[in-house]
Parts: C-alpha cells; sequence; structure tokens
C-alpha cells in the first residue's frame, strides 16, 4: 500500500463547486443544445483600450523584468490614491502610503495571504453567510476553523451587530465582511458598518479581531450613493481592518491578475514575507496595465454601472412574473440570488434544483449551497440584455410547469 498522503491541511477542503456545472453546460453546448448560461463570475464586457496600450508600451520599452514584491510604486501609489478617496476623514489625519499596499494576483491571493499571515491553527474566523465560496476553504487551508454566521433571507442577508457579537470567542482571530456581496448583492450602510465597528470596539476580545473587508465589486453599485466601506465608516479601527480590492471586476480585468491590500504595517509585514517566498511580484505587464485600469476616467465606471443597473432591472421585471420565487433587489455587483424553496424536491438542494433546471430548463445558474444558503442559486446579470432576458423567461416557465 502506498504512503503517499496530502497534507492534513488539506483536508475537508473543497474543489471549486462549479466545476460540474460548467463540464454540463459543455457537453450540453457541444450536442447543439441551446443554453443559456448565467453563471458567469465575471463581467462580459472587453479589456479597457487602456489597459492594452499600457501593457503593449510596458512590453516594447522592455519594462518586464521582475518588479519589486508589493508591485512598481507607480501603481501602489495610484491604490493609495484611491483608497484615499474612500476613507476621507482617515485619510485627512492619516492617509495610506504605498508602503501599505501588496499587490498580489487577483483579489483571491490577497484575502489569502493576508489569512495565512494572521491566522493560527485553531484560529476562528467569522462568516456571514450567505459568502464567496472561497472564504471557508482558505481558513482551511491555514488551519483555522471558518464559524458560519446565518445572515437569513428576512434579514436582508445582513450580519447583525446582536449576532456578531454573540459569535465572538476566546478564539476569534477575523471577521470577513464583502460589500457590495458575491452572491446576494447586498451592501452595508455606513450606519450598519458602524454598529458592528461598536461591537468590536466594546467587546473585550474586539481589539484582537481583524477585518477583512473585500470591497472588490466597490464600482458596481446602484444604492445611488457614494460607496461606503468598513473603514470609511470606522476610520477608528483602521489598526485592524484590511482592506482588499482589485480591477478583476471594476475593469472587467478578470485574467489580469490584479489585487491588492491596504492594511497595517504589521500586517503588511506578514503579507510581504509570503509573497517574497511564493509568487514575488506579480507579472510586470499586468502591474502597468493595472495603472492604466485605475486611471480611467469616472465616466468609464459610470457607464458600465449604468450597463449593469439596466440589467439588474431587466432580470428583475421578468423574475417577478414567478411570486414564488425569492429575490432580493440586489443594490451592487452583478448577481440576483434566487430563493427556490418553492420548488425544490423532496431532500433536494440548489444543486439538484440547477441541474434538472439545465437538462430541462435549458438555462445555467450556480446552486448555492457552496455559498453558504443551499435552497438559493446565484444568477449572474454579466451577459447580454438578450440572453438575459431569455434566460430569466425560461426560468420562470421552468418554475411555472414544475
Ligand atoms: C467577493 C469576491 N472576492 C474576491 C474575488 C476574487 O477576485 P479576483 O478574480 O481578483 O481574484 C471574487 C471573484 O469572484 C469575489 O467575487
Amino acid at each position: 500500500m502506498s504512503s503517499f498522503s496530502l497534507s492534513r491541511r488539506m483536508t475537508g477542503v473543497s474543489e471549486s463547486a462549479t466545476l460540474k456545472l460548467n463540464a454540463l453546460v459543455q457537453s450540453m453546448k457541444a450536442s447543439g443544445e441551446d443554453v443559456v448560461n448565467l453563471s458567469a463570475g465575471e463581467p462580459d464586457f472587453a479589456v479597457p483600450d487602456a489597459a492594452k496600450a499600457a501593457v503593449v508600451k510596458a512590453l516594447q520599452e522592455n519594462r518586464s523584468k521582475y518588479t519589486p514584491v508589493a508591485g512598481i510604486l507607480e501603481l501602489r501609489k495610484a491604490i493609495a490614491h484611491k483608497t484615499n478617496l474612500q476613507h476621507r476623514e482617515l485619510a485627512a489625519k492619516n492617509p495610506w502610503d504605498p508602503s501599505q499596499i501588496v499587490v498580489a494576483n487577483g483579489g483571491k491571493q490577497a484575502i489569502f495571504q493576508t489569512l495565512l499571515a494572521i491566522v493560527n491553527p485553531g484560529d476562528e474566523v467569522l462568516i456571514p453567510s450567505p459568502f464567496w465560496l472561497s472564504y471557508p476553504e482558505m481558513v482551511k487551508l491555514c488551519e483555522g476553523s471558518p464559524i458560519i454566521l446565518t445572515c437569513p433571507f428576512d434579514k436582508g442577508f445582513k450580519l447583525t451587530p446582536e449576532q456578531l457579537e454573540r459569535a465572538i470567542s476566546d478564539r476569534t482571530k477575523v471577521l470577513i465582511l464583502n460589500s457590495p456581496s458575491n452572491p446576494s448583492g447586498v451592501t452595508y450602510t455606513a450606519a450598519e458598518f458602524r454598529a458592528l465597528g461598536d461591537v468590536l470596539r466594546k467587546h473585550p476580545k474586539g481589539k484582537d479581531i481583524v477585518v477583512i473587508s473585500d470591497e472588490i465589486y466597490d464600482r458596481i453599485l446602484f444604492t445611488g450613493g457614494d460607496f461606503v466601506s468598513f473603514l470609511s465608516a470606522n476610520p477608528d479601527l483602521y489598526q485592524q481592518t484590511v482592506t482588499v480590492n482589485g480591477l478583476s471586476k471594476s475593469a472587467a480585468m478578470t485574467g489580469w491578475r490584479i489585487g491588492w491590500t491596504v492594511a497595517p504595517k504589521w500586517v503588511t509585514d506578514g503579507i510581504l514575507t509570503i509573497q517574497g517566498q511564493s509568487t514575488s511580484g506579480i507579472n510586470a505587464l499586468a502591474q502597468y496595465a493595472a495603472l492604466a485600469g485605475l486611471q480611467l476616467p469616472e465616466d468609464y465606471f459610470a457607464q458600465n454601472n449604468d450597463r449593469y443597473l439596466k440589467r439588474r432591472d431587466l432580470a428583475l421585471e421578468v423574475l417577478a412574473r414567478a411570486p414564488k420565487l425569492k429575490v432580493i433587489r440586489p443594490e451592487g455587483a452583478f448577481y440576483i440570488f434566487v430563493g427556490v424553496d418553492d420548488f425544490l424536491h423532496s431532500g433536494e438542494d440548489s444543486a439538484g434544483f440547477a441541474e434538472r433546471l439545465l437538462r430541462d430548463g435549458k438555462v445555467a445558474l450556480v446552486p448555492g449551497t457552496p455559498f453558504g444558503a443551499p435552497t438559493f442559486l446565484r444568477m449572474s446579470f454579466a451577459t447580454d440584455d438578450e440572453s438575459l432576458r431569455k434566460g430569466c423567461e425560461r426560468i420562470v416557465e421552468y418554475v411555472g410547469r414544475t
């Protein structure tokens, strides 16, 4: 018998949950079936021309050697500037500077490195559900314990201060917040963030808890107001807050792998050591593209936002024809989280429903189970209007006949 084995830290870590569904979509398409795929987790818009041009220029000028581990200085300056605009009160006294920023291979690596830098085996990481599906798996890879705080549909999928207070234990190390949220599209108001911050301020363990605020969808927002970050609502908590962002969603640059952390020095030092000994500075050309992405005019973001908003409203209008579908109007990101409790067969969860919907209704949605919501499915509206309308009509038609 072989003695090969994976490390203990791999125990219970799931693979990507969408693989099986995607394989089915591909095989149905290959056999000529007309499937509407509303499972995408990325913008359908092209990469901005300015980013493409910046890469070509950097390549021609041979700016493609190793870069500093944290990223080129111009890019980190641009990120500091962007972050300071979002944290005006904090920035007035204590502005972020490039030394507090590490550019990583996407928001994903930025979050993972942060957890790796601060979580000890057995530490508890609080994750409000529904959550972005990688959070608990990353925590397990760091040998921490993901503690899922269920935020029900009728509470707007949001963490309440009481719930946070009850969940804090002697082993709590991190709280992960994500606004706007993938998968629910829910956003927190400044007052809601402040109320969560108050719990950390008052609780005897509160000052030892690091907040990872995942703000990757900050530029896709339908509230009509300015984006609200956790730290803009709680500027005094900057020594225990790590802000994560990137260009994957805002500038449609998913494949370029550009994300970053903005963090106090003590965390940044840890992240830098990890990145320095693992990936080093990210692809040099992607960094020049990122600089161009950060310098895009406000109009670029506003126009995209407008297109997403119209699509959201189109999808909501069609889905409303099936009133038994549970839907929360998303205030950001490009997903609608749809509850199908009334349509599940006995013993079935959303994965079973998603498979039926795909085979018989010819629409692909992502099951909510790996997002911590087993009776919901995630529908992406990052697709053209015609496919979106057709997909939503098929969903309505399918639930009408099941
Ligand atoms: C909530 C959330 N955080 C982080 C990420 C990671 O983004 P990136 O593609 O930049 O790694 C995603 C991507 O889907 C996401 O939805």
